[in-house]
């Protein structure tokens, strides 16, 4: 199994170019499902999580091709109605292909998802929400059995919660229902509103009709499209971080700063240095950090996706911080390996209380999920000598090169077999 070694500690500095958002190409692909249309996607990470979602793409029947910067996804005659439990195992966004596989059959037999280990992750809310849409579902054998034997119906919904998945599932779903589909109470991360442009450019009827309410009229056919997907904007935080817990100085591009203002006015107030251009941000990170109080919470809030990386910072802050994490309820668990670095955080349900003033330490570790890992490796970039990451499979789901990104930025890090 394949494992990192990082040698600590230097200042990183330099450029770090971000990729494309994982979280907005996934449900992208996905959307792809709906058209019979040549599409061309431009910037899709290259990470595991996108090719298991092109796996599943061409186990359902689509022809991709892919190039050096692009991939074509050809769905004339994409026409399976089955996602494996082998390929959605791994990958909990698989459950996306769940609402156009019912738009365009009105039939999907799919499997119930795995992915990071940081909660029970249930598919209530989409499978409530669907049903709305005139779909009938059974669960066997690990696998939601879906029928809509009217096809898809256009109806109005409110989510019970903020979801991003089901918001997806919903939204492409809905693109092919016959008549109108209001959605209400939808979240509103960066990665919806880019699904939305790509289904607008592809054809589909989708309109913001207030902060949290999207208006959708079905329509029958679709267009051929190009389409480049955004920036990842939890790999630009990670970097960001990076810079500050090092103490380094970097410029992160290809970016629109402005989806980031949360993360960038945090890092501003517990005393990073940061300048804002048109696609690029440059962060200097400070000496002195300031202790904090902060909630995650979903967009425009601070992000569960960030949680685990923003904690390492805090345990270089002038006092204790206390971090309450409010989306999923099991995602302290870079907490314990943090500690074997000499951090000393506390956890009491879904807050952690990180003491401030750390110098971590180097030490073997194991990575659980993927922002975990990522945390481990910020970490072990401010402990002086050598750390061992293992597990790092969790870290390729999401993180397009990260070794030789942050070795173009002056870290010491490799990748053993
Ligand atoms: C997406 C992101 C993930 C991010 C999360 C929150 C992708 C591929 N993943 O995950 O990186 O951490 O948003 O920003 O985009 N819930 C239910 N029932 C449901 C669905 C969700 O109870 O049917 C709960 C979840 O357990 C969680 C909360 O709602 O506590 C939010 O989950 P959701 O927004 O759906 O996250 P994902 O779409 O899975």
């Amino acid at each position: 199994m394949q494992k990192l070694e990082v040698f600590g500690a230097f200042k990183l500095k330099g450029q770090v170019r971000i990729s494309g958002s994982k979280n907005a190409s996934l449900p992208i692909l996905a959307g792809s499902l709906l058209s019979n249309k040549k599409i061309v996607l431009k910037n899709l990470p290259k990470v595991k999580d996108i090719e298991t979602m092109l796996s599943l793409l061409k186990s359902l029947g689509s022809k991709i091709k892919i190039s050096d910067n692009q991939v074509t996804i050809d769905n004339s005659n994409q026409n399976k109605k089955f996602a494996s439990y082998n390929l959605v195992k791994t990958m909990r966004a698989g459950i996306l292909v769940l609402g156009p596989l019912l738009a365009k059959f009105g039939y999907a037999k799919v499997s119930l998802p795995g992915g990071c280990a940081i909660g029970t992750r249930p598919i209530d809310i989409h499978l409530k929400a669907l049903s709305k849409l005139g779909v009938k579902f059974k669960i066997y054998n690990g696998y939601v059995i879906a029928k809509a034997s009217k096809g898809l119906i256009g109806n109005t919904i409110k989510f019970p919660k903020l979801s991003v998945g089901a918001t997806e599932n919903l939204i492409i779903a809905a693109c092919l229902a016959k008549g109108t589909t209001f959605l209400l109470n939808c979240a509103i991360e960066p990665e919806i509103k880019d699904l939305v442009n790509f289904l607008i450019k592809t054809g589909c009827k989708i309109k913001w009709v207030a902060k949290r309410k999207i208006k959708i009229t079905g329509v029958s056919e679709l267009k051929e499209t190009n389409y480049s997907v955004m920036f990842d904007r939890i790999e630009a935080g990670t970097y960001l971080v990076a810079a500050a817990v090092t103490e380094g100085k970097i410029k992160i591009q290809n970016i629109k700063p402005d989806i980031i203002n949360t993360e960038l006015n945090i890092l501003k107030k517990i005393g990073s240095k940061i300048t804002i251009k048109k696609n690029e941000v440059q962060i200097t990170g400070s000496k002195q950090i300031k202790s904090l109080k902060i909630k995650t919470a979903p967009y425009p809030g601070f992000p569960t996706d960030l949680q685990a990386q923003l904690m390492v910072l805090l345990c270089k802050a002038n006092k204790n911080s206390i971090i309450q994490e409010n989306i999923f309820e099991n995602r302290f668990m870079h907490v314990a390996e943090l500690n074997r670095m000499g951090a000393k955080i506390l956890t009491r349900g879904n807050k952690a209380i990180i003491k401030g003033g750390i110098n971590f330490a180097p030490a073997e570790l194991m990575a659980t999920d993927l922002r975990a890992s990522v945390s481990l490796i910020l970490a072990a970039l401010t402990a002086k000598g050598k750390s061992v990451i293992n597990r790092i499979y969790h870290l390729d789901r999401g993180y397009e090169n990260i070794e030789s990104k942050l070795r173009k930025v002056g870290a010491k890090i490799r990748r053993l077999n």
